[in-house]
């Protein structure tokens, strides 16, 4: 659905030369909601704005349901452009505009005919929960509600991709959930392929089938949701990833700890994360387990989880424990005082 093929930008200024984007390639396919994430300057906008053409890559090629962006006319860029909606961290709606206006304007500007414009602004305020803001402005909404004014004006030209560029990252969590959710719907019911950039994890978490990870310009690492977090390869995707599982265990109690037996960390994936696995190891083997921190979280699809426990026992009986708890699908790891 969305191809970059080698994309580079490069900003040059009189003094200096930025590269922003350097030999991306990804695809999307289509129906899949595909995050990117990256920390502040890694080049996420300007990967997006890539996509339609706000900026034109200084090398590579674009390519947009199967059509090559890079070699079409001004007027059938324009068109491509209708098929591809944008939704921003700061909204960009117009503030002397009512709901109704904001999104029936820009129908006007691309000529929808009138007779439909008002059956167009219905539907999709309808399907993002706010048929009854239609007559009131901007100011008098609060940030979720204005996302929400955003997404309807996206959706109201009927696209089959959209961006999402930081789209959530001015609202509170709550807030930022019921957008998510609300992006997950359009994804479902509607069909509409989504890409979406922003630098919290929990975006990614939440909504998105895989993600690829930027930084300095470059995507470092992607793949399935499930697999990034389970396996990171690049320590900047470590960082994201433990930083939803924060498991600081100050060094002088693991030390301690050691002495006693192994301290270890399990990943659960799936339906295992619900299988109370550790307390079956009491009752199983001469242990004694005790938990030093732990987290679950759900995935789109699935529950993942990670905790930290000690076992206390026995070489040959901690041993045991560890193998049985592989044999049940638990990924176990050693955590060590160096490292
Ligand atoms: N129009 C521009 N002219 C010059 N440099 C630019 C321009 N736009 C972006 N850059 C530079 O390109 C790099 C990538 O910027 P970009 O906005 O894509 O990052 P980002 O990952 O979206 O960051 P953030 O999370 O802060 O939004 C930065 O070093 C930035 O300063
Ligand atoms: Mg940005």
């Amino acid at each position: 659905m969305i191809e970059l093929k080698h994309v580079s930008k490069t900003f040059e200024s009189k003094h200096q030369q930025v590269v922003a984007l350097n030999d991306v390639s990804l695809q999307v396919n289509k129906g899949e909601i595909f995050g990117v994430i990256g920390y502040s300057g890694a080049g996420k906008s300007t990967l997006v704005r890539c996509v339609n053409f706000l900026e034109k890559p200084s090398s590579g090629q674009v390519i947009v349901n199967g059509k090559d962006l890079g070699q079409m006319t001004v007027e059938q860029l324009r068109a491509a452009r209708q098929n591809i909606g944008m939704i921003f961290q700061g909204f960009n709606l117009l503030k002397t505009a009512t709901v109704y206006d904001n999104i029936a304007i820009p129908l006007k500007l691309t000529g929808v005919p009138a007779d439909q414009i008002k059956e167009k602004v219905e539907k999709y305020l309808a399907i993002v929960g706010l048929s009854d803001k239609k007559a009131v402005f901007p100011n008098q909404l609060s940030g979720g509600q204005k996302q929400r004014v955003a997404i309807a004006r996206a959706l109201s030209h009927e696209p089959e991709v959209l961006l999402s560029d930081e789209a959530t990252s001015a609202l509170d969590p709550e807030t930022t959930d019921s957008i998510l959710s609300l992006l997950l719907k359009i994804n479902r019911e509607l069909g509409i392929t989504i890409l979406l950039i922003t630098h919290e994890m929990h975006v990614i978490q939440k909504i998105c089938d895989r993600v690829a990870v930027m930084e300095n310009g470059q995507i470092i690492e992607q793949g399935h949701v499930i697999d990034i977090y389970t396996h990171p390869e690049n320590t900047t995707t470590e960082k994201f990833v433990s930083s939803i599982f924060p498991s600081d265990i100050p060094i002088e109690i693991i030390t301690e700890l050691e002495k006693q037996g192994p301290i270890i960390q399990l990943t659960f994936v799936g339906p295992s994360a619900d299988q109370p696995a550790l307390s079956m190891l009491s009752k199983q083997f001469d242990i004694h387990t005790n938990i030093l921190s732990g987290n679950i979280v759900q995935l789109k699809d699935q529950p993942f989880g990670k905790l930290i426990a000690h076992i206390k026992g026995a070489k040959v009986e901690t041993d045991k424990a560890l193998n049985y708890l592989r044999e049940q699908g638990v990924q176990v790891s050693e955590v060590k005082h160096n490292g």
